[in-house]
């Protein structure tokens, strides 16, 4: 049996761990051939891939980011996209495909499972909101860059007694911002999921300062104010109609600063986020995942996900996957607990 493995969308570390638990575990365990399709479904149009073998993937464990390349390309949006994905397939010479993403590939996974495609998704974003599991890979490497951005924050935000405010990733979802905010103990925890009323902030900040002399705010790029709306960079839209977010802590930093008269200064994670060698936690989940991907090839289950429910690795159908799975007010209250 042939697998193909692509990942799709944002990268995040721990993708190459997925994809040398695939390797080494079909390999190993099944007797299978694997094929790299380069840069997620832009390869699978172009047939554009190159034989894995053990050699491979041997040592990418610990490197962040991916061997097979990322990009964005929705071939759900091109005119015959279904058609020429199915063309790449059999160029390929493939049995079966593995992709690796987010809801935007894994998204499309579903579309061409639909579409006969033998397909098995396993779930990776920083972002933490896939729907149908608990974790994806990279959320625990992000969340641990995130405290230890906090961390440096506090000492520099004493020392001037000033608000701090960071801006991490998360786009419809505050999981980045709320796990790590509360692992940092930040003070303020903005997230898109509670629209946030400015003055009531900045009331919490003023009363904060009557016995300490330093405010952390954590703010997700998609948080907006009550009747406000998101901030983005440029309107510019990927091919799956994301635009660009960004910039919220910039205007947060002014407006606090105006109406509470204390200094502030915001920071901006960003790709930061996304960068470096995977957690532990993110290297075994990844690695879980990888293997359990290899044995349902084996045994030619498609049209499905890999998930963590309750420690166990599962499997859920893709469709049940690919819609967003937002922070609930069991984890908000306990960052409200801090706030202030
Ligand atoms: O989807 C993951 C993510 O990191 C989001 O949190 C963020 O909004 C987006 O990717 C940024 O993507 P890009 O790589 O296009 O800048």
């Amino acid at each position: 049996m042939k697998l193909g493995i692509l990942t799709g969308g944002g990268d995040c570390p721990g993708l190459n761990a997925a994809i040398r638990a695939v390797v080494r575990a079909g390999e190993k365990k099944y007797g299978m051939e694997f094929t790299g399709v380069r840069d997620g479904w832009r390869g699978m149009i172009d047939a554009d891939g190159f034989e894995i073998t053990h050699d491979t993937v041997s040592g990418i464990l610990v490197k962040g980011g991916t061997i097979l390349g990322s990009s964005r390309t929705n071939p759900l949006k091109m005119d015959d996209g279904i058609e020429k994905v199915i063309e790449g397939f059999n160029k390929l010479g493939l049995d079966a495909l593995i992709a690796i993403g987010g809801d935007d590939t894994l998204g499309v996974a579903a579309g061409m499972a639909k579409a006969g495609l033998k397909v098995i998704g396993i779930p990776k974003t920083i972002d933490n909101d896939l729907l149908g599991t608990e974790r994806t890979v990279g959320f625990s490497t992000a969340i641990s860059t995130v405290v230890g951005a906090i961390d440096r924050l506090h000492s520099t935000a004493e020392s001037h007694h000033r608000v701090m405010i960071l801006e991490v990733m998360g786009r419809h979802a505050g999981w980045i911002a709320t796990l790590g905010g509360i692992a940092g103990g930040a003070d303020v925890i903005l997230i898109p999921e509670k629209p946030f009323n400015l003055d009531e902030v900045c009331k919490l900040i003023k009363k904060r300062h009557e016995r300490k002399s330093f405010t952390i705010v954590v703010v997700a790029e998609g948080a907006v104010p009550e009747g406000g709306s998101i901030t983005t960079k440029d309107g510019r839209k990927d091919a799956f109609g994301h635009e660009t977010l960004g910039g919220v802590a910039n205007w947060l930093k002014k407006e606090i600063g105006e109406r509470t008269g204390f200094q502030t200064r915001s920071s901006i994670l960003g790709h930061i986020q996304r960068g470096g060698s995977p957690t532990p936690e993110d290297r075994l989940l990844a690695t879980r995942f990888g293997v359990m991907a290899a044995k349902l090839a084996s045994m030619n289950q498609f049209g499905i996900m890999v998930a963590l429910h309750n420690d166990r690795i599962v499997t859920i159908p893709l469709d049940d996957a690919v819609k967003d799975r937002v922070v609930g007010d069991e984890w908000y209250e306990i960052a409200e607990v801090f706030f202030g």
